[in-house]
């Protein structure tokens, strides 16, 4: 948000220099064109790196040639090839970029105007490559030639405004594009001609790294196996100082084990053994998000020794020797189970005559207000605070 009023003042100075000299017409311009470029580029005095390389000097650059930033594959096989941008390359780049140069990480949808892309070139044109300016010229193509009087008076302002432009650009060096271009963070590859040019489709690793949800069928159990004393040593190790020694917990963390028969309590203990359905989801939580603040860096092997340990907290399993595996999973029944029952609420006869729900002209005749809820007493007083005053309805 901010960088709008600087953007004002950037190109108001630039309105000066284009008055302050005949011919800085199309870089004075091009200037605020380049105010869609800023969230990604910075140019001038000192301009670093940012989503994009800087681009001092690029009007005649070899492209992807900034050391130090990392270009995408597609760039450096473009350079490799020895792309330089000249005015008719960086035309095709800038009008559409992605069509120019497939799998760029440019996320810029492209300048339409013909007229804007030859004023920002001519303005690209204006700096050396050590980020000085030179004179303005109509010519982007043409030498270094215009270094002249009326060049050096206007290199003031010049600079002053490639000044006011530094300021935004550190703080603003992430802000938000413009609301109608992509954003820094969107990615190119495998995009073209989608409308947003958001994202990219998952690779096949990245889904597997995904999808580790195990089902109460064992459908989605790694291969691996683990005892109850194995998982006591990870136990006590990793788990103890949060869940006790015995899973009763220490202070407020969650209890693991106990609480049989509490269940019709006032308060009742929910554990794996007295509450939880299905082993699992156990296993599958232990995996997924314990130890608490190193979420998945247990083994496979990790997670059946402590889930077999968890059973034998639960009193569910008996033997330190007993042995979890993907082979005998499905064969532990956690005692809770059959008090979970399959939602059978559609055949329950307070449903069975209202088949197909009512979705529209429900009832005859116009609607009439019954009540208030203002005098039902739902909607909380106001009248002290104006201010917080919600949309409800009276
Ligand atoms: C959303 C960020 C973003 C915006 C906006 C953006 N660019 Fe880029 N630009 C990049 C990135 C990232 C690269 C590097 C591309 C690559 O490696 O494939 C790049 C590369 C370039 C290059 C090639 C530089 C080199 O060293 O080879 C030029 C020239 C360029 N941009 C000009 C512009 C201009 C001019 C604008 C405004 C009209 C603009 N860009 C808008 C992110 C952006
Ligand atoms: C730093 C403290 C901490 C450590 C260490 C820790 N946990 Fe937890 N554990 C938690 C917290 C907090 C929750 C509840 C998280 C929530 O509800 O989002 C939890 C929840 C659980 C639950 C679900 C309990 C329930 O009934 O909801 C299990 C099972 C569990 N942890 C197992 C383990 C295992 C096994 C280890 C060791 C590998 C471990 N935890 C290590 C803090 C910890």
């Amino acid at each position: 948000m901010s960088k709008y009023p600087e953007v004002l003042v950037a190109a108001a100075l630039g309105l000066l220099a284009a008055t302050s000299s005949a011919g800085a017409q199309d870089a004075a311009a091009g200037e605020k064109v380049f105010a869609r470029c800023k969230a990604c580029h910075a140019v001038g005095e000192g301009a670093a790196n940012r989503v994009g390389p800087h681009l001092n000097g690029v009007v005649g650059r070899a492209a992807g040639a900034i050391e130090g930033y990392k270009y995408s594959p597609a760039m450096t096989e473009k350079a490799g090839e020895g792309l330089v941008w000249d005015e008719p390359s960086l035309t095709r780049y800038l009008e559409n970029p992605r069509g120019f140069l497939k799998g760029t990480k440019m996320a810029f949808a492209g300048l339409k105007k013909p007229q804007e892309i030859a004023d920002i070139i001519a303005y690209l044109a204006t700096f050396a490559e050590d980020g000085s300016q030179k004179a303005a010229q109509a010519d982007p193509a043409g030498d270094d030639g215009g270094r002249d009087a009326a060049g050096a008076a206007e290199t003031d302002t010049a600079e002053a405004a490639g000044e006011a432009e530094e300021e935004p650009s550190q703080a603003g060096a992430d802000a938000a594009p413009r609301a109608d271009e992509p954003t820094a963070s969107s990615v190119a590859s495998g995009s073209d001609g989608l409308k947003f040019g958001l994202g990219r489709e998952a690779t096949d690793d990245e889904v597997a790294a995904w999808d580790i949800d195990i089902r109460p069928d064992g459908k989605g159990l790694p291969e691996g196996r683990g005892t109850v004393g194995e998982g006591m040593i990870v136990y006590d190790q990793q788990c103890a100082s949060c869940h006790g020694d015995f899973g009763e917990a220490i202070g407020r963390w969650p209890v693991l084990a106990g609480g049989q028969g509490t269940l019709r309590d006032e308060r009742p203990e929910k554990t794996i053994g007295s509450y939880w359905p299905y082993l699992s989801t156990v296993y599958d939580y232990v995996r997924r998000a314990m130890p608490f603040g190193d979420a998945r860096s247990l083994s496979d092997d990790e997670v059946y020794a402590l889930t077999a340990y968890l059973l034998y907290l639960n009193d569910i399993v008996g033997d330190e020797e007993f042995e979890l595996s993907r082979e005998n999973f499905t064969s532990i029944d956690l005692p809770n189970e059959q008090n979970f029952i399959d939602d059978d609420r559609a055949s329950e006869a307070h449903y069975a005559d209202r088949s197909e729900p009512c979705m529209s002209d429900c009832k005859e005749g116009a609607p009439e207000i019954t009540m208030h809820a203002a005098v039902l007493d739902v909607t909380p007083e106001d009248s002290d605070e104006k201010e917080s005053r919600g949309g409800g309805i009276d």
